[in-house]
């Protein structure tokens, strides 16, 4: 059985929310996106689901698959909780075993092996367990586990992916997982996936605040640099505020054991209120790297008024490097060129001209109701910002946290900010400075969002 969640309408009840370009589950609760993985023309997005309610609970790893990252067909639940032992299927990750390095592989298998490596929770354990698919993706068994134990509450979120050292030494499968309380990221490395030896612990640093979720370590290639990369430790920090909930990444170096944050150390991936638990696809073609997020906050997640959905994931963007004067190297980000024609997303193209005035703001008028959000640039503190609930004209926050203004520093060219915005039926998303700054929010109009420059 397959559904088509894009298709599913939206409530009777309400306006449609429903995003066209975005992934949402046709049903019930979803969070962080999961065992991403690319595989014979196929994107597999695997994401953290509660396949019984709108409420966070009963985790289980919903799967949907697309061709173009745009159209996504929801498919059964491919791990379930366990209902006996009443274990939950936390975040993970899924890596094609192309060199059958798990013996995983019997013969006259038509795939190579799927091993999704996830966290198992109960109360006061998580462990990190392993699960084969052998009919690339579609139906899952569990292995015996769990592969990784720390006696630890909260050790969680391993993201695997083959590492090539690139110095002629041999390639292993790197795990980056967290302790989320203790606030470290833990390194770790194996041969087959069934053995792992601690390669290093990074942490705790003063950011990203509260506990630490979801890592990923990944290479990037530096734009217009043919050859040149720089490794990039991708990191949800979560303190319990809309500010303190948000993927962050750090630029460093990768030696085989230990990542090193190069001076400039954590920086917002995001700097909007609802882009949580973004990690990349494994195996991209291309070399692409291609980064998806949650579209929410734990502030207020539980409390969103969509239905029969809660939950939806970010544009996918493809990420990659760019040298700064000076040499810092900033992260890019781009959503997917898929998406420029996606039906149903609205694309702006803003310039807040602050040439003669000293700032310029455009509201997103929201249907009969007033304003939802409102974008506007300061030139005498160089700040970009995003602003939504009643402060942006909309007086109808379902949520006490769920007003606020968001922003970054962003430098006018010639006197001017260019925008590259996305809309969908309940997000904003806004690429400035080429990609090196990122705000996404989510806002709940009335109708189709239409952008109006206030006169000054
Ligand atoms: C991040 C997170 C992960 C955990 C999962 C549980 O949003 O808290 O750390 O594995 O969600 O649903």
């Amino acid at each position: 059985m397959t559904t088509d969640a894009q298709g599913a309408a939206g409530s009777a009840a309400g306006p449609d929310w429903r995003p066209r370009a975005h992934f949402t589950p046709a049903r019930h609760w979803m969070n962080d996106p999961n065992g991403l993985v690319h595989h014979d023309g196929t994107w597999h997005l695997f994401f953290q689901h509660n396949p019984e309610g709108p409420d966070w609970g009963n985790m289980s790893w919903g799967h949907a698959t697309s061709t173009d990252l745009v159209h996504w067909t929801e498919h059964p639940v491919a791990l379930p909780h366990d209902v006996d032992t009443g274990d939950q299927v936390f975040s993970g990750s899924v890596v094609v075993d192309h060199g059958n390095t798990t013996g995983l592989r019997r013969e006259g298998d038509p795939f190579p092996p799927f091993v999704a490596v996830w966290t198992s929770a109960r109360e006061g354990h998580q462990a990190q367990w392993l699960a084969c698919s052998r009919d690339a993706g579609a139906t899952w068994e569990r292995c015996a586990g769990p592969v990784l134990d720390r006696g630890s509450a909260d050790f969680r979120d391993p993201k695997v992916s083959w590492w090539e050292p690139g110095d002629g030494a041999d390639g292993f499968w790197l795990m980056a997982a967290v302790e989320a309380v203790e606030r470290l990221v833990v390194l770790y490395r194996s041969a087959d996936l069934w053995r792992w030896e601690l390669l290093s612990e990074l942490g705790p640093l003063p950011q990203p605040p509260g506990i630490w979720e979801c890592p990923d370590l990944v290479r990037l290639p530096v734009e217009g640099e043919s050859g040149a990369e720089g490794h990039v430790l991708v990191l949800s920090g979560n303190d319990g505020t809309v500010r303190g909930c948000g993927t962050w990444y750090a630029v460093g170096s990768f030696d085989g054991v230990r990542f090193t944050p190069d001076a400039r150390g954590f920086r917002r991936l995001d700097h909007g209120p609802d882009d949580y638990a973004a990690v990349t696809w494994n195996d991209a073609p291309c070399g692409r790297r291609v980064l998806l997020g949650w579209m929410s906050s734990w502030a207020y997640a539980g409390d969103l008024p969509t239905t029969p959905w809660r939950g939806a994931m970010t544009l996918p963007r493809e990420l990659s490097l760019r040298r700064r004067e000076g040499g810092d190297l900033v992260l890019v980000q781009r959503p997917v060129e898929e998406v420029r024609p996606a039906p149903g997303l609205q694309w702006l193209e803003v310039d807040l001209d602050v040439r003669d005035q000293p700032s310029a703001t455009v509201e997103l008028a929201g249907g009969s109701d007033g304003d939802v959000a409102r974008l506007s640039y300061d030139r005498g503190t160089g700040l970009l910002s995003l602003a939504r609930g009643p402060s942006a004209g909309d007086a109808r926050p379902f949520h006490p946290a769920y007003p606020c203004v968001s922003s970054a520093p962003v430098e006018a060219r010639d006197g001017v900010v260019r925008l590259d915005v996305a809309l969908d039926a309940c997000s904003v998303e806004v690429f400035a400075a080429g990609g090196e700054v990122v705000l996404t929010a989510l806002v709940f109009p009335d109708g189709p969002m239409k952008p109006r420059a206030i006169p000054r």
